[in-house]
């Protein structure tokens, strides 16, 4: 059991980590905040904001993965919060059903804990047999645990040009819910381009997960969001069977993949009620974020609506030129 002399040591010790965090983090290169309060700073080589950063350093010294334990790795506004509903509603579908999932009552950011900010809290989950923890980190970010102890990495990552799309709406929906001036799409585009987004530049991510994955396969499962989309019961049936859990027969010829694929839904899960009114890390200053404000389309090829197609050529050459011999494409 915890002592008190423990807890203070721990306090005595995130306290120090608070103060050499701030004073290191002064002297990092700030790059534009997309209309956000909080600016994006540049450590190693990839962009983040302050609590995140933070938070991926906290995590790096305290976080104790297990062999169990399955990590859902992903940039921003690439489907995580699908990942989290369809992985956690395949975990627990032997406690509950879609008239009693937890995903009708909590969004699906709230059911899988996220590393950087949660991973305190992620024991819990692991002792009721739901071993998944979510991170934006990058594949070089993560902590040595998740490594050494050899536990999966289920990674998803989408055509840049939707996820840029995806990522300049969420901060004008964000930065119009804070009454702040929300960015304009050439400035983001640019931004985005140079690899000033979070935890970006968004290639290098892909690429660092996509290499691990092609060392690691039998530790690795590398989905895409267009994949997912186009046959979304084959890659359930794959994550479940990467997971440990596959599909009995009888569960098959019952259609529980297929229940569990309409109860995960964008249509489903956007027209809840905790999804249209509920808020996410309320109380947790800049933090604090609608639920709603993550559920936009959930279309595949919407950037075609936003981007000019010098955009999109701009975009696509990027693409070809940063994933050039890896043997991956993303569009
Ligand atoms: P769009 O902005 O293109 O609609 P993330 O969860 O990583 O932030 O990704 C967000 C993207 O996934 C958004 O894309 C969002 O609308 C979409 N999304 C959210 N829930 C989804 C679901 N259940 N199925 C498919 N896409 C979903």
């Amino acid at each position: 059991m915890e002592s008190h002399f423990d807890s203070h040591v721990e306090q005595h010790n995130e306290d120090e980590f608070q103060k050499s965090f701030k004073e290191m983090i002064s002297t990092l290169p700030k790059g534009n905040s997309w209309g956000l309060p909080d600016h994006l700073y540049q450590y190693q080589d990839f962009w983040f904001t302050s609590p995140f950063l933070q938070g991926v350093l906290l995590a790096q010294q305290q976080f104790e993965a297990q062999p169990t334990d399955i990590i859902l790795s992903s940039a921003p506004r690439t489907g995580t919060a699908w990942l989290k509903s369809l992985t956690f509603a395949t975990i627990t579908r032997t406690s509950y059903d879609d008239s009693t999932t937890p995903l009708l009552f909590r969004m699906p950011h709230d059911v899988v804990p996220f590393m950087e900010l949660d991973h305190a809290h992620f024991s819990a989950n692991r002792h009721l047999g739901i071993p998944l923890l979510a991170t934006h980190a990058p594949y070089s970010f993560l902590p040595t645990s998740i490594i050494d102890s050899g536990c999966k990495i289920i990674y998803i990552c989408r055509d840049p040009k939707d996820t840029f799309v995806s990522m300049y709406h969420i901060c004008t929906r964000y930065a119009k819910s804070q009454n702040t001036q929300p960015i304009e799409l050439d400035e983001a585009f640019e931004l985005f381009c140079e690899g000033v987004s979070w935890y970006g530049p968004y290639w290098d991510h892909v690429l660092g997960y996509w290499k691990a994955s092609l060392e690691h396969p039998d530790k690795f499962m590398f989905l895409k969001y267009e994949e997912m989309n186009e046959d979304t019961v084959l890659y359930l049936k794959k994550l479940a069977e990467f997971m440990g859990c596959p599909f009995s027969t009888e569960e098959q010829q019952k259609g529980v993949p297929e229940k569990i694929i309409k109860m995960c839904s964008f249509e489903n899960l956007s027209n809840l009620e905790v999804n249209k009114s509920g808020i996410h890390r309320e109380g947790q200053g800049n933090l604090e974020i609608q639920n709603k404000i993550y559920f936009r389309k959930g279309k595949v090829g919407d950037w075609k609506n936003y981007l000019t197609p010098k955009m999109a050529t701009q975009l696509d050459q990027i693409t070809q030129q940063k994933l050039s011999s890896s043997g991956l494409s993303l569009n």
